[in-house]
């Protein structure tokens, strides 16, 4: 296995987890505040009210973490890193001690041959920027670049394949337009300012990895199929495609902004915020695009109730596009998400003719209850099938996509261990593994050993 990107001969694997979702210690070696510590301390914030200071320890426990990635028989492992435990501050010291964790993570990976490949950005940001405007501001993209360099500085001769950032559309919809992510802000359109920084703090990392000789930069994005219920309103599933998919792909491919974007995004015809030679810059830096997919996107009509109200909450994580509906079909995970392999298949398919880049499938899978403990010759473990048919489907979906011609080049999944599920706590089980939140002993589920058991061939 190379450590550079794959070539795509084959389809290849790996697990996914992501710093605050695993880490823990949130106070160990001189770590700052991030706004995931800050919003997940506010009330009602997270559904069981907890936050990611335990999580899963992995900060404590990443050899353990690191033996079940290699005995689970993937290629790679993709992480990501703490930006305030690199620079608490978010700006200026490097906090050496934070950098030492990646370091011995990193190695220890290695060690067992699997390779690292690291996101700079899974939505923790340090609270100091925060507290300037965060991704309103353009420091903040400024800012990510020193950050970035950093920890390439460090790690860069270990780990060759970097995303600069994961899910910009969930760090600036869902953090600043529903408020349902950190930080936790409602300002409507202004989230798009949040989606032009975050995109030109990617246009910005990956020049300054492409000069330091660096040509396996991505981002990774959710993007998602979008399909309309009979009924919609061109305009509005237009509207929704726009904010869920082109307000990254058009300026990664064309440089540009698009006629229907700007009339749901108006903030982006703003030159004070898109400055000359921003989408000049961001065109062309992706070496190589990740696609997280779960579930996919059906707008439908507004149906009126007879109170009049006719606003969907989900509406408020696309500001400005015309009212919707979002319609989920059967069956459906423990976290709600409609189950349909197809829109994984579409999505690749669309996505390589889109943009002619390689493609890695960073995230995919499924929430289940778990309720299900069986005997097994290692003992009891969970027995989830229904994830293991997720996978399968999926796994399956990605290759059909390959034989399409989408130039896809790895599957990986989410997630290695149950962990902190974002504003639903730890209430959503995405694990292989599963993680007693008491005594932090993780044990493979069904779905882990059916995954080593598929690999080994
Ligand atoms: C994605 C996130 C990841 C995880 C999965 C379930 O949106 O990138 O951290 O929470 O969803």
């Amino acid at each position: 296995m190379t450590q550079h990107l794959p070539t795509g001969e084959q389809l290849t694997f790996g697990a996914a987890t992501a710093s605050y979702q695993i880490e823990g210690a949130t106070t160990a070696d001189g770590r700052g505040v991030s706004i995931w510590d800050t919003f997940a301390a506010t009330p009602g914030a997270t559904r069981d009210g907890k936050d990611g200071s335990v999580a899963c320890d992995s900060y404590h426990r990443y050899t353990e973490d690191a033996d079940l990635v290699a005995g689970l028989g993937v290629d790679y492992y993709r992480f990501s890193v703490a930006w305030p435990r690199v620079m608490p501050a978010g700006t200026g010291a490097v906090e050496e001690r934070g950098l030492d964790y990646y370091d011995r993570l990193v190695d220890a990976l290695l060690e067992r041959g699997v390779t690292p490949t690291g996101t700079f950005y899974h939505w923790d940001l340090p609270q100091a920027l925060e507290d300037k405007g965060g991704w309103l501001e353009r420091d903040t993209a400024l800012a990510f670049v020193d950050y970035a360099l950093a920890v390439h500085e460090r790690l860069g001769d270990r780990v060759k394949v970097w995303a600069t950032h994961n899910e910009p559309w969930c760090a600036a919809y869902l953090g600043y337009a529903a408020g349902v992510h950190a930080p936790g802000r409602r300002e409507g359109g202004q989230a798009h300012r949040a989606a032009h920084h975050l995109m030109l703090s990617h246009g910005l990392v990956a020049q300054a990895l492409h000069e330091a000789g660096n040509r396996d930069v991505g981002i990774v994005l959710n993007l998602a199929p979008i399909w309309p219920e009979p009924g919609t309103p061109a305009e509005a599933a237009d509207g929704v495609d726009a904010v869920r998919n082109r307000v990254w792909l058009d300026p990664l491919v064309d440089g540009e902004y698009d006629a229907g974007l700007l009339r749901v995004a108006p903030e982006l015809a703003d030159p004070d915020l898109v400055r000359d030679g921003d989408l000049a810059l961001i065109r062309g830096s992706a070496d190589w695009l990740g696609i997280n997919y779960y579930t996919p996107v059906r707008p439908g009509p507004v149906v009126p109730t007879p109170d009049g109200e006719e606003r969907h909450p989900e509406t408020d994580a696309y500001p400005g596009v015309p009212p919707v509906t979002f319609h989920v079909r059967e069956p459906r995970t423990h976290i709600g998400w409609e189950v349909e392999s197809s829109g994984l298949e579409e999505l690749l398919v669309e996505t390589h003719r889109r943009t002619g880049l390689p493609l890695m499938v960073t995230e995919n899978g499924a929430a289940y209850a778990d309720q299900t403990w069986v005997d097994g010759p290692d003992g009891r473990h969970v027995d989830d099938q229904d994830r293991v048919a997720y996978l399968r489907d999926h796994i399956a979906a990605t290759e059909r996509a390959r034989e399409a011609g989408a130039d896809v080049r790895g599957y990986i999944v989410w997630t290695l261990l149950d962990n902190f599920e974002w504003a639903e706590g730890y209430t959503k089980y995405f694990g292989i593994v599963h993680v007693d939140p008491d005594t932090q002993d993780r044990t493979p589920k069904a779905s882990y050993r059916w995954l080593q058991e598929r690999l080994r061939g």
